[in-house]
């Protein structure tokens, strides 16, 4: 288990649904190894209990700045000074909008103000919220100001509403935390990614495409650099920004994103494609739109080029990684994949009703290589990011040291 011994961590908790998540991140907090101070707003009470959080991070809650008794001991300064880190989660916007003013209202308000200690919020509101001017400028300051955002999520929320401002999970919070406290295991390498789907246009406005979101190579993309490698990610469309301290490659098609590894592939020391390359593109793509007049029309379909496979066929190639999204006989089709392919790694993950890794903000992998077979369980994108990022190193640095 990654360790945060010794770190002295102030998880501030303000009002929203969400504060039922913090009893779970105190609790994995301590796992690690963390001391953790929690710091409550009056809001945040009237959804958990100060009492449960005392009783999972070993200390008392401390909710009022104006404290007499918390001034001859833990006063504000104190606990500002104290902290190596401070988390925030859930931020809702009523404290967003209140940080990015400066203000010194309440407690924890003030203890961000003050302390010196690096600072990640985890937004959690309502859609609409969220998504409104206001709030938007508030986060864009906070950044600015140095302040780490985390998330939030998209997807159902406890009102009823589909859309961002989920607040993440307890896991990827310890993952952020956790990731700067690494060995930096890729250190002097160099290591693309590919990511995202490929679009294979069929005229000037229709593409074939797939379900693929970007989120597990641009998570993988954001472990590598956190490991301490030079990543470049090729990228089919996606809707994600990308992770900060790369090179950033945005393609459209198989061929696009071909050339683009063929740029650069020469100098890299590890290839993970993740991307959810299309396997046929249209014969031809129309120079104008397909008119909508025959009952039915076919399609004539090519095969693109295998971008992996052309990777591990070069002479002096790099550690090269598949991913393989399967829905029947998800190892089997996947060793073979890693044989037909000669892969040293490959990473399986099943398409079925209980993982459809697709879009989600979860997954579940099974690492396979020559000789073992990992399974790394359920977890989020992030989290199953750093493990493999972690196995590949052990994995190159073993046949790099023969
Ligand atoms: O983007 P997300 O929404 O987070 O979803 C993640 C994911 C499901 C896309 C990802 O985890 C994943 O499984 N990616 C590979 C999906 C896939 O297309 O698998 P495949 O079995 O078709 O391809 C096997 C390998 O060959 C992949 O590494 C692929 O990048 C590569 N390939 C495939 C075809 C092709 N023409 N060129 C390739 O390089």
């Amino acid at each position: 288990m990654p360790s945060l011994s010794d770190q002295h961590i102030v998880l501030g908790i303000t009002g929203g649904i969400a504060a039922y998540k913090s009893a779970e991140l105190v609790r994995r907090l301590v796992d690690h190894g963390a001391e953790v101070q929690v710091v409550m707003t009056d809001a945040a009470k009237a959804f958990i209990a100060p009492l449960t959080l005392q009783a999972l991070s070993g200390r008392p809650v401390r909710d009022a700045l104006l404290d007499p008794s918390a001034e001859s001991g833990m006063g504000h300064i104190e606990i500002a000074r104290w902290a190596d880190r401070l988390v925030v989660a859930p931020a809702s916007a009523n404290f967003i909008a209140r940080l990015a003013g400066g203000m010194a209202s309440d407690l924890l308000a003030t203890v961000c103000l003050a302390t010196s200690a690096p600072i990640a919020l985890a937004p959690a509101m309502n859609q609409g919220m969220w998504s409104k001017s206001a709030t938007q400028r508030n986060i864009a300051t906070l950044k600015a100001d140095g302040i780490t955002m985390l998330g939030p999520n998209s997807g159902d929320q406890a009102c009823g509403d589909v859309g961002p401002g989920r607040m993440v999970e307890p896991a990827e919070i310890i993952n952020h935390l956790t990731i700067s406290e690494k060995i930096p295991v890729l250190d002097g390498t160099s290591v693309m990614i590919t990511a995202g789907p490929t679009w294979e246009a069929l005229d000037p406005v229709r593409v074939l495409s797939n379900h693929s979101s970007g989120k597990m190579g641009y998570a993988v993309a954001a472990a590598a650099v956190a490991a301490g490698a030079a990543v470049t990610l090729v990228s089919g469309p996606t809707a994600l920004d990308p992770p900060p301290g790369i090179q950033y490659r945005p393609v459209r098609s198989a061929e696009e994103m071909l050339a683009a590894v063929e740029q650069d592939i020469s100098t890299c020391d590890v290839f993970i494609g993740v991307a959810a390359v299309a396997d046929y593109r249209p014969a031809r793509s129309e120079t104008s739109k397909i008119k909508k007049c025959a009952d039915s029309i076919t399609l004539e379909l090519v095969r693109t080029p295998d971008i992996l496979a052309r990777v591990a066929q070069q002479v002096k190639r790099p550690f090269t990684v598949g991913f393989a999204a399967e829905t029947d006989q998800a190892i089997a089709n996947a060793r073979e994949k890693l044989h037909n392919k000669g892969l040293d790694l490959i990473a399986v993950n099943q398409v079925n009703e209980t993982n459809n890794p697709f879009g989600s903000e979860e997954n579940h992998l099974v690492l396979i290589s020559q000789s073992d077979e990992i399974d790394l369980g359920r977890n989020s994108k992030a989290v199953l990011a750093e493990q493999l990022i972690s196995e590949i190193a052990h994995r190159y640095h073993d046949q790099h040291s023969t």
